[in-house]
């Protein structure tokens, strides 16, 4: 997959290129990764990209023209533009899932008070929340798509380990879990993750994720279609944590 991210500080992606999956993954050439610098596409002397908002108002938007040049410098026909604004679709893991069908992101970057809105009207294919919060800038972001869309890249995790179990992969929270040693300050690890009966581990563990979902998260049972084992261990765990 190709991911160009259209970004005024590109620097803060030096690091993160080579960073455990995300630099694994670009190694072996999974994912392709590359930050272009908005400023470069200014034609102002001085690289400005900002200017004051008509109307009145504070602070400063990020100008039309740069933006422009920059995402068609990339641009081809299978690019899915988006760009990174609190006032986008809230992002999560089923959206992480869609967009690891596709073959090239084109992550926009917005600073300041944000961006020219005939941007975000003509040029872009989707905008994308991480939160309902307000952050200095889109670069957190779009490392947040990033991660969460390459670790599901075919290849991207190691054999040992998985997404699928991981917590909003199949649409609830993850079991427990535990490693060495067995006991810590009078603590011990649940005796049947050491019995090596892996059907039984297997279902403490369905039963464990249920029972996590509905004390943290009630609101995603309500989207889930639940098997007749699940709906049933899920009558057991609401007559003893009413
Ligand atoms: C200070 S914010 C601008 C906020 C804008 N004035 C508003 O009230 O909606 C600057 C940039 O940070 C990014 N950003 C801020 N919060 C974000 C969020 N929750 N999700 C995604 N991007 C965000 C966007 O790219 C935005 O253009």
């Amino acid at each position: 997959m190709k991911i160009d991210v259209l970004t005024l500080f590109p620097e803060l992606f030096e690091r993160f290129n080579d960073w455990s999956i995300i630099g694994r993954a670009a190694e072996k050439g999974i994912i392709q990764l590359n930050c272009i610098n908005i400023r470069d596409f200014s034609t102002d002397k001085h690289k400005r990209v900002d200017d004051y908002s008509f109307g009145g108002g504070p602070g400063m938007i990020m100008q039309v023209e740069p933006i422009y040049e920059a995402i068609e410098s990339v641009r081809d026909g299978n690019s899915k533009v988006i760009y990174l604004s609190p006032k986008g679709e809230l992002y999560n893991q089923k959206i992480a899932n869609s967009l690891s069908e596709e073959d090239h992101l084109i992550l926009l970057c917005g600073h300041y008070e944000g961006i020219d809105n005939r941007i975000v009207e003509n040029y872009i294919d989707m905008e994308i929340s991480i939160g309902d919060y307000v952050l200095t800038g889109g670069e957190i972001p779009a490392m947040v798509v990033i991660d969460s869309v390459t670790r599901l890249l075919p290849g991207a995790l190691s054999s040992s380990e998985s997404f699928e179990d991981e917590s909003h992969f199949n649409g609830l929270l993850e079991y427990p879990q535990y490693t060495r040693p067995r006991e810590f300050k009078e603590l011990e690890v649940p005796e049947i993750l050491l019995s090596g009966d892996h059907e039984k581990i297997n279902k403490w563990r369905k039963y464990e994720s249920l029972k996590i979902t509905y004390k943290k998260r009630k609101d995603l049972l309500l989207k889930k279609e639940l098997t007749e084992e699940e709906k049933n261990m899920l009558d057991e765990i609401r007559k003893k944590e009413p």
